[in-house]
């Protein structure tokens, strides 16, 4: 394999972890057994990160649409994110990992809340690495919801308004979940699944995509680091002519 320092290494790379319940399955297992051996996926990809120098890792764990399952498995996999983070948190300060939740935090219960504002307090100066999970996302939602806060801006400052109004793209950046956030440069989709499924809809307007039939249990560093081996080889041209 390619020595990957010497290449194009992308600053924020971001994962669709998908796979979990078919993985279970082939081994005739619970769907919950598949998510429990992801969180081991997640571990792995943060190590690669850290040793390839990436900047920015995101995970897609749960998304708006994922609330419509069945209501043992929701329950699981909240317990399984309160656990995780308990468990990991430590370590990945030592490791100079900053921790991040994104999503619509409303919907997740006090336990999980509590939990996360305690991880993100704690390592919130580190600078090695950003992980951030994004937890009852979707892209739809984070555009609403931005929309909404622009709206309310607008009402609330009279005297900004010509400047909301004449503001960019980058001015709308503001407003969205990842503000100050660098957009992915690479999504990669696991499971042999080829959509985005209402994930980054705005943030991944320029991303390069790896998608893998790779079940997301089985996803470790040789898979990552095939996943940046090939993002080093695409040509990114922006809509300009090079
Ligand atoms: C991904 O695995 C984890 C979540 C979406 C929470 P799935 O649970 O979607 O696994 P499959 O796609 O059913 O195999
Ligand atoms: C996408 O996986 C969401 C996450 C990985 C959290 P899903 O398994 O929910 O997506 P669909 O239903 O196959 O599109
Ligand atoms: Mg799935």
């Amino acid at each position: 394999m390619a020595d990957l320092k010497n290449d194009k290494i992308p600053v924020h790379v971001s994962m669709i972890m998908d796979g979990n319940g078919r993985w279970a399955k082939e081994r005739g297992k619970e769907r919950v057994y598949g998510h429990f051996e992801g969180v081991e996926s997640v571990r792995a990809c943060v190590e690669t990160a850290v040793e390839e120098g990436v900047r920015y890792l995101s995970v897609f764990a749960f998304s708006e649409e994922n609330w419509n399952r069945p209501q043992d498995e929701v329950v699981a996999l909240m317990g399984l994110m309160v656990k995780a983070m308990a468990a990991e948190m430590e370590k990945l300060n030592r490791n100079g990992v900053r921790f991040m939740v994104l999503g619509n935090r409303e919907r997740l219960g006090d336990d999980l809340n509590r939990t996360i504002d305690e991880c993100m307090d704690m390592t919130k100066d580190n600078e090695t690495l950003t992980l951030i999970v994004f937890l009852s996302y979707s892209g739809k939602w984070d555009i609403l919801q931005a929309a909404r806060r622009y709206a309310a801006d607008m009402i609330a400052h009279p005297e900004k308004r010509e400047e909301l109004e004449t503001m960019g793209v980058e001015g709308f950046d503001k407003y969205l979940v990842t503000a100050g956030i660098p957009d992915p440069d690479l999504i990669i989709r696991t499971s042999g699944e080829h959509r985005i499924s209402n994930y980054l809809l705005w943030q991944g307007a320029y991303s390069e995509y790896f998608f893998t039939d790779v079940l997301w249990p089985d996803f470790r560093k040789q898979e990552f680091r095939q996943a940046l081996e090939t993002y080093s080889k695409r040509d990114r041209r922006f809509g300009k002519v090079k």
